[in-house]
């Protein structure tokens, strides 16, 4: 038997008539990035509760890091961090005072040292003294996976993290993820995003009427379908080719995880 990072077995959740899981089961191995993907509603964000001990299963079985969620919560709680599909950040507090809170929470020393580096390694030291009310969405992601990170969690959870970025700073997250993952973090995140998984999963399970209806990587994927036709097209760029060809994305550079400045990172709200 391997050591799986999550170990999912028959769970099961229902709100009153609304029977929204039933009978999930999958496996996440230890530093490999997991991707589960549904639509809206498919029980994405209930799996992700469930598997962080902020809601209880029905039926069936869970563990992280082998603690199991329902009896061993305050373990489970001690090994894993969760981005919420909402920004967590305290938007009273400045980026860097949210993340030494969160160092003072986690009984860390040298609480100010740690909220610098992190500023650092997510391109936040200019704004790290502004109020995060004054951020915009990417500026807030960043904070908000920056802070998971803060205690080195041997696993996190990002519930939709690139939901309503621009495809720059989605580029970004992107590449936050995979060196997480390079490092030996198990990451698992939900997404809508077809494009997402595919750049990012180790493995992709598609949870849909309350089961994962399929699992593995995406070259197995593919093979579910019937063999690739070949067709002559023009290959046309798509818009997203377009809009970061325009706004001249840095993602591409090298090893730095968000290379762009923040300040590219348009305000919409
Ligand atoms: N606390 C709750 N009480 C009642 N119904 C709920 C509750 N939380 C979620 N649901 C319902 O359960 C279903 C699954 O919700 P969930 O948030 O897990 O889906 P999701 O896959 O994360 O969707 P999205 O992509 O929109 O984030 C939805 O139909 C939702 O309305
Ligand atoms: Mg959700």
């Amino acid at each position: 038997m391997t050591t799986a990072a999550i170990r999912v077995e028959g769970i099961e959740k229902s709100y009153k008539d609304l029977h929204v899981l039933r009978g999930v089961d999958f496996e996440v191995s230890p530093g490999s990035i997991f991707a589960l993907l549904g639509s809206n509603g498919a029980g994405k964000t209930t799996m992700v509760k469930i598997l962080s001990t902020l809601l209880k299963a029905d039926a069936g079985s869970a563990a992280v890091e082998g603690f199991d969620v329902a009896t061993e919560s305050l373990q489970v709680r001690q090994s894993i961090s969760l981005t919420g599909q909402f920004a967590a950040v305290d938007e009273v507090l400045s980026g860097k005072e949210n993340l030494v809170l969160v160092a003072k929470l986690r009984h860390l020393k040298n609480p100010g040292q740690i909220a610098d580096h992190l500023l650092a390694q997510f391109s936040l030291t200019e704004a790290g003294s502004r109020k995060v009310a004054g951020y915009s969405g990417g500026m807030r992601r960043r904070l908000d996976i920056a802070m998971s990170l803060i205690g080195n969690p041997e696993v996190i959870f990002l519930d939709e993290p690139t939901t309503g970025l621009d495809p720059e700073a989605r580029l970004e997250v992107w590449h936050i993820v995979k060196n997480l993952a390079k490092r030996g973090t198990t990451v698992l995140l939900t997404t809508q995003y077809l494009d997402e998984a595919e750049q990012l999963a180790d493995r992709i399970a598609i949870l849909h009427e309350g089961r994962i209806i399929a699992n593995g990587t995406l070259a197995e994927l593919k093979q579910l379908l019937p063999p690739a036709k070949i067709e002559y097209v023009e290959k046309q760029p798509s818009l997203e080719d377009i809009f970061l060809a325009l706004v001249g994305s840095g993602a591409q550079a090298g090893n730095n995880p968000v290379a762009s400045n923040n300040e590219s990172v348009k305000d919409r709200s």
